[in-house]
């Protein structure tokens, strides 16, 4: 199959320098949604070795192939210029070049993000070989649509709410403007496109005409859902398909039996997997690819991005976390921040305003209040007290600090790296580390406490 993907509209109602098309649904492009289902399409067919994808392009020119390329480094995406905008069978036309004959050719829309695969692949059921197959909808409130004009029930035509007459206005079947053509057939209709009408565009509409001129027959399939053929136009129209799109994610978990305290206050940029007996509270937001293990629960207001989380750990509200793993029956939060490189062992505790960045901590270690642990290992069974610091950074290089098993290192202490704990030392608190503290015993840097005798208070001088 060859995929044309028009995309060279300008989206002036999105008032915004970004070309429409780039603008996110779930923190990812709309056009991407779009080369994403039409992959997963091309490789669920059995000829998807003369699969060919073309995007159309237009204003936001060279930004929206970039982003393209970047993201499918590897897919055979193709780009056609289209400029200036002379309609949808002008856009269709630039990708002519790039058409295998032998193969039909599916037209999807850049900014209409959220059609299934399953509705595409509905349209290829109800076409055959030398059939042009239109994916058409009822709608209550067709105004603006293109309509689907039918005699005795077969498709003749399809008439722009421009060019209608009031009778054709009243049609509600729309033309979702998705279609799967011959394309043989297609590079002749298109050639003898013309523009008189309302618009003065070259409409790909008017291949159905065409098509039933030939003698070639006209078939329709539907999507399973409205929202599968809403573009976008406006910011508003970008915030609806958002909440409609994190709606249907919130509501495939819950029929995958992880609990949501609220369905409507939760959102996925990425893939979340989770175990069973997982449990999300309010306003979390998982970003990239998101694990979590058995009877995990996130409290409310978490941020994870691209993390693993093992079963039965608790994850209490407002954490951070970012390329972070966490082994299981952890308790992490609230206020707990894990950046790149945060590696967890089982039954670890990180508790509030601790930072971790590039950390490995072992078995049942903890630092439950107020640290940052930065470039380190810490061994297992080991406590961190209240607002320890590892030093990693002088300015221009980072160091390593290391802890070995059941090391104590007292509240305030600053362990200025390269520096290491040795096994069951203890530091104690308010320490400022800068050699080494040796296996099994107490090392302390703390200046000597004394207390001034008949030492006086200061008194406010009369005026
Ligand atoms: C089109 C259909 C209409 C259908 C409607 C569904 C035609 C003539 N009409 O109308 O029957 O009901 O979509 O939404 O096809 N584009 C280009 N280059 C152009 C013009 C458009 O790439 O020169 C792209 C746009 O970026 C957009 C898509 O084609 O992704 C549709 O364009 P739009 O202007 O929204 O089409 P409509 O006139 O609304
Ligand atoms: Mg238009």
């Amino acid at each position: 199959m060859n995929v044309v993907i028009l995309a060279a509209g300008m989206g002036k109602r999105m008032q915004s320098s970004l070309p429409k098309v780039l603008h996110p649904v779930a923190g990812k492009p709309l056009v991407m949604h779009v080369i994403d289902t039409a992959l997963s399409l091309l490789a669920s067919s059995d000829n998807s070795a003369a699969a060919r994808l073309c995007v159309i392009y237009g204003h936001g020119g060279d930004l929206v192939t970039e982003r393209i390329q970047q993201t499918y480094p590897d897919a055979k995406v193709q780009f056609a210029l289209q400029q200036p905008q002379l309609g949808t069978g002008h856009a269709v036309m630039q990708a002519l070049p790039y058409l295998d004959d032998s193969v039909p050719t599916l037209v999807l829309y850049g900014d209409v993000p959220l059609t299934s695969r399953t509705s595409l692949q509905a349209l290829q059921a109800a076409s055959s070989a030398d059939a042009l197959a239109i994916l058409t909808m009822n709608l209550p409130d067709p105004s603006g649509l293109g309509r689907i004009v039918r005699e005795n029930g077969q498709i003749t035509r399809i008439v722009e709410h421009k060019d209608a007459t009031p009778a054709e206005l009243a049609i509600q079947e729309i033309n979702t403007g998705i279609m799967l053509a011959p394309t043989k057939h297609l590079k002749r209709w298109l050639s003898a496109l013309k523009n008189d009408n309302a618009q003065g565009e070259y409409y790909l509409t008017d291949i159905v005409g065409m098509a039933v001129a030939d003698g070639i027959p006209v078939v329709a399939a539907q999507p399973r859902a409205a929202w599968e053929i809403l573009g976008v136009n406006s910011k508003l129209q970008l915030a609806e398909l958002e909440r409609i799109y994190q709606r249907n994610r919130a509501n495939a978990l819950l029929e995958q039996g992880v609990s949501l305290l609220d369905p409507a206050r939760i959102d996925i940029r990425g893939n979340l997997r989770c175990g069973r007996d997982v449990s999300i509270d309010v306003n979390c937001v998982f970003e990239g690819e998101v694990e979590l293990g058995d009877g995990v629960t996130i409290g409310a207001n978490c941020v994870i991005k691209n993390s693993r989380i093992a079963a039965g750990t608790s994850v209490h509200p407002f954490c951070h976390f970012e390329n972070a793993e966490v082994g299981s029956k952890a308790i992490v939060g609230p206020y707990a921040r894990l950046r790149p490189g945060a590696v967890l062992a089982e039954q670890v505790h990180i508790g509030n305003f601790v930072e971790v960045k590039n950390v490995t901590m072992g078995v049942g270690s903890k630092a439950n209040h107020l640290a940052y642990l930065g470039d380190g290992s810490v061994g297992a069974r080991v406590n961190i007290g209240a607002g320890t610091i590892f030093c990693n950074y002088d300015g221009v290089n980072k160091f390593r600090t290391v802890i070995e098993d059941d090391a104590f290192i007292g509240s305030d202490s600053q362990l200025v790296a390269p520096v290491t704990v040795g096994a069951g030392a203890t530091v104690g608190a308010g320490t400022t580390l800068t050699r080494n503290a040796p296996a099994g015993k107490l090392t302390i840097s703390r200046a000597q406490q004394i207390t001034i005798e008949n030492w006086q208070r200061p008194v406010k001088k009369p005026k």
